[in-house]
């Protein structure tokens, strides 16, 4: 703690009280928020809150155990048939959070003699699940393509890419049809990450592919999971330690989660995915996706300026290192649909006069 101490880099969580993006800090302060991956606003939708009630009445609180130990109640299932339908795939399997279904997911492909080939900005959970998997890892530059196909080439035997499809600290979109040639040419496993993938890129076809989502941004509940092709899927249910060894999500979470991608699936969805497209064309026009980095280089100063847009009333985090390398400090703008156009350009204007570069980047 003191090491980390005196390099600045002590962290702990604020106190924020809220319902959607506005909410009140430690100290009363009323702020409107710009962290949270809300991107459609369910996290206040009616429909996912009277499911989770329902859920809760009916089944309870905690699953109490594993799904292979006690069984998946009916809303698991369920669950998992609408994320398939959904995503176009034979089968999905649920899990914990996001991170597990990365660890499971890479784990259970990667293995000693299978090389995994990640870009070098992919998730935490990628990165630990590579480690994981004690396979050989070749870690490639961000969105190289050429690099992930010359780490193929030399490589005989089982290979996987991953990649995030948004990445979550710039909001670039990974090449995915790109990817999906190199891999469907070299025999190699996709698995892409779709964590923030709420404005595309759409899926590619052309290689096999495990794709990873979130129920806990843009569906506004908590879990994760993986779709793909039968075989894959109970692979994962058969070798995946972050879906065999802990308990299943809450029922009443999965509830809330299904009742999202059901909103997500309907015409409501489109006009959610219409709101958020034009709320980010409002702060950044032509950027593919709702995380708005803000780049502003040194750590100390993304700090003071994120101090200062609190001070404004505007919850931005500032992101630095060991989220982001050194010296690539920014703060980090997620866009929701749930925001109001007074909310955006109040954060604009105030970006404009701390940032004045912000706009450009
Ligand atoms: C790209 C990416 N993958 C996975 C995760 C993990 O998802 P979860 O929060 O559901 O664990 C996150 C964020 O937390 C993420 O940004």
């Amino acid at each position: 703690m003191a090491g980390i101490r005196t390099a600045g880099r002590y962290r702990s969580p604020r106190a924020f009280d809220g319902l959607g993006p506005v909410g009140t800090l430690g100290d009363g302060t009323k702020v409107v928020s710009f962290a949270g991956n809300d991107y459609l606003g369910l996290s206040e939708h009616p429909a996912l809150r009277e499911a989770a009630h329902e859920a809760l009445e009916r089944w309870g609180t905690g699953a109490t155990a594993a799904r292979l130990v006690v069984g998946s109640r009916p809303v698991h299932d369920e669950l998992e048939a609408e994320l398939a339908a959904w995503k176009g795939a034979e089968a999905a399997v649920l899990f914990g959070t996001g991170f597990q279904a990365n660890l499971g997911v890479v784990t259970t492909f990667g293995g000693p003699g299978t090389l995994v080939v990640s870009d070098e900005l992919n998730h935490a959970s990628i990165i630990d699940g590579a480690r994981l998997a004690r396979a050989e890892v070749a870690v490639v530059r961000h969105v190289d393509v050429q690099a992930v196909e010359h780490r193929l080439a030399g490589h005989d035997g089982p290979a996987v890419v991953v990649t995030d499809t948004v990445f979550s600290m710039d909001g670039d979109l990974a090449p995915v049809d790109d990817l999906a040639e190199v891999c469907g040419r070299h025999g190699a496993l996709l698995v892409l990450d779709e964590a923030h993938a709420v404005l595309g890129p759409e899926a590619p076809s052309g290689a096999e592919l495990v794709r990873v989502g979130t129920l806990s941004k843009a569906l506004a509940s908590v879990g994760g999971f993986a779709v793909a092709d039968r075989p894959l899927t109970e692979l994962l249910v058969n070798r995946a330690r972050s879906y065999i060894f802990t308990t299943a999500t809450p029922p009443a979470d999965s509830a809330a989660a299904l009742a999202a991608v059901r909103v997500v699936r309907s015409a409501e969805g489109d006009v959610r995915r219409a709101a958020l497209r034009a709320n980010v064309e409002r702060l950044r026009p032509g950027h593919p996706s709702p995380i708005i980095p803000v780049l502003v280089g040194d750590e100390g100063r993304a700090l003071a300026v994120s101090d200062e847009l609190l001070r404004r009333g505007l919850l931005v985090p500032a992101i630095r290192p060991p989220t982001v390398a050194p010296g690539t400090c920014r703060l980090r703008v997620a866009v929701s649909a749930a925001h109001t156009d007074e909310q955006l350009d109040e954060l604009a204007d105030a970006l404009g006069v701390l940032v004045p570069a912000w706009r450009g980047e």
